[in-house]
């Protein structure tokens, strides 16, 4: 049977959940796209870690190897930091593939030169993955920016930090349990740093102002601020009085026609549209010329949510471009 091979680079968290939905949906993404996928390659960086069983499939860590599979054509990135993703991705569109991501670090520098010389070779990039987890906030803006305007954007953009501050101000977790937790759920980078100093949900940050404002403001310019530096006293006192610490990113463009932009934890009270959400959820408010604020709120990070907007990524271009390289054995 002809179908659409595809690889993954990087087979953690996320990269096990695209390998494991690719398996569980074959029949009814072959019914919408029109070819069942196969993942026939996945790229490892430690080949003697153990992992579960992927029969028939090509583990290697070598990332030239992916491109012995005959036609890939879909190639799923799914590892840590700007480097050596960005030229993987790069190289995977130059060979004629289309490349979904969930790496925010990496896509907030390079993601707009990755979809100029998509563009330019007649391929696709996904990207929904590397913002709010599952929650379809890329597809959205793009669609609202269409005849509606988006002016502004505030939200819960990481979802460890949210889990941190909701587990110590309704357990009094400390934070170093809290954070043992987000990582043991895989929800947490592998070096949390990212998550609890605010530079993860910078990067989403980035990405959504390039999508909505069509560019980015001045990273150095951008005040940010993680929940590292929040006591357990803090979050717990706050409680008492009502309120809530929340870790918000907003962007907007100021009346001077520059991009202003901020990072870092609140302190809110109950009439905030973000003094609810709790959990790993993120809840992205967006506010838009035409329709009011419209607000997505769900599970932020997590091996399935995430790769379950990443395959719906790939179903998208194999839609979108339809000249296939299928291969038949
Ligand atoms: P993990 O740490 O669980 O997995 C990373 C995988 O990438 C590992 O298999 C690792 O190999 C592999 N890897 C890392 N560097 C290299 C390299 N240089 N060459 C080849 N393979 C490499 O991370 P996650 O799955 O959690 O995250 C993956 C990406 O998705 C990250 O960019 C993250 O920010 C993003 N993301 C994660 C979410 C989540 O909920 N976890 C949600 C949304 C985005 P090995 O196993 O051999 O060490
Ligand atoms: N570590 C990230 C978070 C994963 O907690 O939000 C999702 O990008």
């Amino acid at each position: 049977m002809a179908t659409v091979k595809a690889a993954i680079l990087g087979f953690g968290t996320v990269g096990q959940g695209i390998y494991h939905i690719v398996n569980e949906r074959k029949e009814q993404l072959a019914a919408r796209t029109g070819a069942p996928i196969e993942i026939a390659a996945i790229l490892v960086r430690n080949l003697d870690k153990p992992r579960p069983d992927t029969p028939g499939v090509l583990v290697t860590d070598r990332f030239e190897d992916i491109f012995a599979v005959p036609g890939l054509e879909v190639v799923f990135e799914a590892i840590v930091g700007e480097e050596p993703a960005g030229t993987y991705l790069e190289q995977a569109i130059k060979a004629g593939c289309h490349v979904v991501t969930a790496n925010k670090v990496m896509y907030a520098k390079a993601g707009s030169s990755l979809e100029a010389l998509a563009r330019e070779l007649g391929t696709g990039v996904g990207y929904e993955a590397t913002v709010a987890g599952g929650v379809p906030v890329i597809k959205t803006i793009e669609n609202l920016n269409l005849a509606n305007e988006v002016t502004g954007i505030q939200g819960i953009l990481n979802g460890t930090s949210n889990f941190i501050l909701t587990k110590m101000r309704k357990e009094e977790c400390t934070f170093a349990d809290a954070l043992k937790e987000a990582q043991e759920l895989g929800y947490a980078e592998a070096d949390p740093t990212n998550d609890v100093s605010g530079f993860d949900a910078f990067c989403k940050l980035m990405i959504l102002s390039g999508l909505a404002f069509g560019e980015q403001p001045e990273w150095e310019r951008v005040p940010m601020d993680g929940i590292d530096n929040l006591t357990l006293d803090e979050v717990v006192d706050a409680d008492r009085q009502g309120l809530r610490y929340r870790h918000i990113a907003d962007v907007r463009r100021g009346e001077d026609g520059e991009i202003q932009a901020s990072v870092g934890p609140v302190l809110i009270g109950p009439d905030h549209p973000l003094y609810g959400i709790d959990g790993v959820d993120n809840a992205v408010a967006i506010e838009t010329a035409y329709a009011g604020t419209l607000t997505a709120i769900g599970p932020g990070a997590g091996m399935y949510p995430t790769a379950t907007v990443m395959v719906e990524d790939a179903a998208v271009l194999l839609l979108k471009h339809p000249f296939r390289k299928l291969v038949t054995e």
